[in-house]
């Protein structure tokens, strides 16, 4: 399989109850390395750009509110399949549907502060890590 990399958020409902060694934990248990990896606090126009694709979903203003509520952790995620392979850890966005052992099965609160993000594609990967790091901020 290939070497790939994907992007992904730890959410403010994590930063804000010290889950982020744990979502770490799990993240390299499935065998991801983080290579990229910082704490940081978006604007409403980060978050609004970054989740652009959503703007006309009901959801949209809810979720801008929520993204900019507190410190997020943006990552760079490196491994096997690493697109697919941190979606299953994850587990599904509603954490009432992910499955035993995934992090929003353990940790997530709701469908919206559903504790991480990452990317549904490799082409979304590149586009949402260049969003957020500079190539020599990843160290792989
Ligand atoms: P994420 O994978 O970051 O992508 C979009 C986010 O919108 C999602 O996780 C949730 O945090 C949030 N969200 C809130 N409500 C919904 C919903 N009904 N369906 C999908 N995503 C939702």
């Amino acid at each position: 399989m290939a070497i790939e990399r994907t992007f992904s958020i730890i959410k403010p409902d994590a930063t804000r109850r010290n889950l982020t060694g744990g979502i770490n934990a799990k993240i390299e248990a499935a065998g991801l390395r983080i290579v990229a990896q910082k704490r940081v606090k978006w604007g409403q126009e980060q978050a609004e750009a970054f989740y652009g694709v959503h703007r006309e979903r009901p959801f949209f203003k809810d979720l801008v509110t929520f993204m900019t509520s507190g410190p997020i952790i943006v990552q760079v995620l490196e491994g096997d399949n690493a697109v697919a392979k941190y979606r299953e850890v994850m587990g599904a966005t509603n954490p009432a549907n992910a499955a035993p052992g995934t992090i929003r099965k353990e940790f997530a609160e709701s469908i919206e502060a559903n504790s991480v993000h990452g990317s549904d594609s490799a082409d979304n990967a590149k586009i949402e890590i260049s969003q957020n790091f500079s190539a020599f901020e990843i160290v792989g």
